[in-house]
């Protein structure tokens, strides 16, 4: 065998799993190529930022004379085109959107899916040329007919038929889980295809990384001040004190903690109690992910995926990772800061 006969495109590999179901019809195979396509696009735009100078804000012009877009921006208008011409998706959540946008047309209102996607995270890392992502996560719709409604895109985590991110790094890897492992798959820019290189994706064994903002320790709950003095203790037997590493894009946080063993948290604080990651679109996809890759998500008393969405753009605390950190965590939350409890 050849090295190329070993390669397996992501296309291929959704094509596989799909005719483990003879009753599915391809819908979703078709929103996940969907998906990818965008994110190509999206890559390239960033791989360009550079170049081309269009890290400026919306509303300022290029050497073009055109009017330049922000990144995130774009991403969002690239993301919402693929999925209104694919015509799987009957409408989307997105950060870049306080509202819903339903599709009104004779094909996509046809869709059986909804998508709930932050296009561009950690978009304030752009311009130093750290990683950044984009989130999604894809529901069936509840309604029957016409374009998609609110209630549609207000369904708890646990609901969910796939998820995943793209992460554009040193080089861009869409991971992504439809409820039967995480799977990565590579981009290959030469070809543009994503090929699978690292199937089945489990947190490892042992893990030793901790992520979080420490410039915001006064404003953290008692229970996180003293998990962070219990990772910064000394106990060789336990890996501790363990290492620090935070980037700022939860995608890339999130992405190297689950390669290399490692704790991500943005607690609620005095000033926001419910943190400031959104529930919808990017705590339950990433917390998908880790449960299907053998770890745990919670706002520090509840799984993250049962809670109940009752808004859009509603925030949750995370914390996201190997389960015997997170048990941990849980366990200081609700020894010391039992009143944090979010009201869910
Ligand atoms: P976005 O760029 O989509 O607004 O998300 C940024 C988020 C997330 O990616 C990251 O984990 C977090 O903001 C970082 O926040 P702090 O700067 O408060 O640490
Ligand atoms: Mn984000
Ligand atoms: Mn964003």
């Amino acid at each position: 065998m050849t090295s190329q006969n070993r390669i397996k495109t992501l296309t291929q590999f959704i094509i596989e799993r799909q005719s483990q179901y003879p009753q599915a019809k391809g819908a979703l195979t078709r929103l996940l190529n969907d998906i990818a396509t965008a994110a190509k696009i999206v890559n390239r735009e960033i791989n360009a930022a550079g170049l081309v100078d269009i890290l400026g804000y919306e509303g300022s012009d290029n050497v073009q004379g055109e009017a330049q877009k922000k990144l995130d921006v774009y991403a969002n208008e690239q993301f919402i085109q693929a999925l209104k011409v694919g015509g799987e998706c009957c409408a989307i959540a997105s950060e870049e959107n306080e509202k819903i946008i339903s599709f009104q047309n004779e094909i996509s209102e046809m869709g059986k899916y909804v998508v709930a996607i932050d296009p561009l995270d950690g978009s304030s890392n752009i311009e130093a040329n750290v990683s950044i992502g984009t989130v999604f996560s894809i529901y069936r719709r509840k309604s029957d007919i016409g374009g998609g409604k609110l209630d549609d895109l207000l369904q708890p985590g646990v609901n969910m038929v796939a998820a995943g991110y793209i992460i554009y790094g040193s080089s861009t890897m869409l991971v992504y889980t439809t409820g039967k492992g995480v799977n990565g798959f590579t981009l290959d820019p030469s070809v543009g295809i994503f090929c699978l290189s690292h199937p089945d994706m489990k947190y490892p064994e042992t893990s030793n990384i901790y992520s979080i903002n420490e410039g915001n320790y006064i404003f953290f709950p008692e229970g996180v001040k003293q998990y962070i003095k219990y990772c910064q203790e000394s106990d060789p037997k336990t890996l501790r004190p363990y290492t620090s590493r935070y980037i700022g894009s939860m995608v890339a946080d999130f992405h190297r903690n689950l390669i290399k063993g490692g704790i991500f948290i943005y607690p609620g604080t005095t000033q926001q109690p419910n943190g400031k990651l959104r529930l919808l679109y990017e705590c339950s996809p990433v917390a998908f992910l880790a449960e299907q890759a053998g770890g745990k998500a919670s706002d520090g008393f509840n799984r993250i995926m049962e809670i109940e969405p009752r808004t859009l753009h509603q925030r949750a605390p995370l914390i996201i990772g190997p389960k015997a950190m997170v048990e941990r965590v849980e366990a200081y939350m609700r020894e010391h800061s039992p009143e944090a409890a979010p009201k869910v």
